[in-house]
């Protein structure tokens, strides 16, 4: 079982939001893998040095310029559509993506709050997937408030966001019950759109990612989504975002296997809109969003799915 976990070792020089850049190599640390059962979240550290990471694979991506997509997984984007919306209003959405011109190369899933999922699977193109915004850690049985895998797929769900920085950071989530949960759902056949992303001033401390459990590398999708991004309006630099999902791809090349690392698709979520998204998608290790706000307007979330023209073209 491969695991992630959070911790991070601290480096000066990230680019911070504001692109500031020091000397010292950045130390990746927090991924960690484990070969404990899938009910387990046994796991030790794993440190990667992103100096190496960056000269050996960074840089070398660039001077090839020409290439866009260093992973070969389809483009993807999602909508996190999170706690809002009425009935009306997504009638309203549903509308719009139905009669949107989506490019055909493109995996495209919403996530609606948990109460509008059937609203949503009933009148939404099957051209769309559906995600739900949480799952629980287990079998469903007696636990007040809480969604099972099974249940979400009962309802045709095919994915599940989990360890999205809202419920870390305002829930409280950690990353052992973060891991648990995708596990669960992993093994239940959700796909898991697996969110890590760090704090403003774990950016500042040098920190990028965190991470958590996670049983297997088939069927997830990693979201960066760095908090001081995420609907805030401040979205990540393409070179910023691109820095971390080369970390990311590379840390899999070496502790999953190139496989994994060539197929799993790495995509960016904090404040991505219709206007930003084309300069995004062109860096090669951005394999797609994760889109908040925007997603809540059927026109932008569609140019959203569309800028992988951008990519294509930069290909
Ligand atoms: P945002 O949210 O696009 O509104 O910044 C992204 C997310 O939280 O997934």
């Amino acid at each position: 079982m491969a695991m992630i976990s959070t911790y991070l070792t601290p480096s000066s020089q990230l680019s911070g939001p504001k692109s500031s850049t020091a000397a010292s190599p950045p130390l990746f640390s927090g991924l960690r893998r484990s070969s404990a059962s899938l009910s387990t979240t046994q796991s030790f550290f794993h440190s990667v040095n992103s100096h190496t990471l960056r000269s050996s694979s960074s840089s070398n991506r660039t001077s090839r310029g020409i290439v866009a997509m260093a992973g070969s997984g389809k483009f993807f984007v999602g909508g996190n559509w999170k706690c809002n919306g009425t009935k009306d209003s997504i009638k309203q959405l549903v509308s719009d993506l139905n009669s949107a011109t989506l490019e055909p190369d493109v995996d495209v899933v919403v996530g609606p709050p948990f109460v509008y999922i059937d609203q949503v699977k009933n009148s939404l193109t099957d051209r769309i997937e559906i995600a739900a915004q949480n799952s629980w850690i287990g079998k469903g049985g007696a636990f007040t408030g809480e969604i099972s895998a099974e249940q979400l797929k009962d309802i045709g769900c095919k994915w599940v966001i989990l360890g999205h920085s809202e419920r870390r950071h305002v829930i409280g989530e950690d990353d052992q019950f973060i891991g648990k949960k995708a596990a669960y759902a992993l093994g239940q056949d959700l796909g898991v759109i697996a969110c890590i992303g760090e704090l403003l001033e774990e950016r500042e401390a040098g920190k990028t990612f965190d991470v958590y459990a996670v049983p297997s590398w088939d069927n997830i999708v990693i979201a960066y989504e760095p908090v001081w991004a995420i609907g805030t309006g401040k979205v990540a630099s393409p070179e910023q975002a691109q820095e971390v999902h080369v970390a990311v791809r590379d840390w899999l090349a070496k502790n999953v296997s190139p496989e994994v690392a060539s197929k799993t698709r790495i995509i960016y979520g904090g404040s991505v809109n219709a206007g930003n998204s084309a300069e995004l998608a062109k860096k090669e290790d951005i394999d797609g969003f994760l889109v908040g706000g925007a997603s809540l307007k059927g026109a932008d979330f569609a140019t959203i799915i569309n800028s992988v023209t951008a990519k294509k073209v930069a290909a």
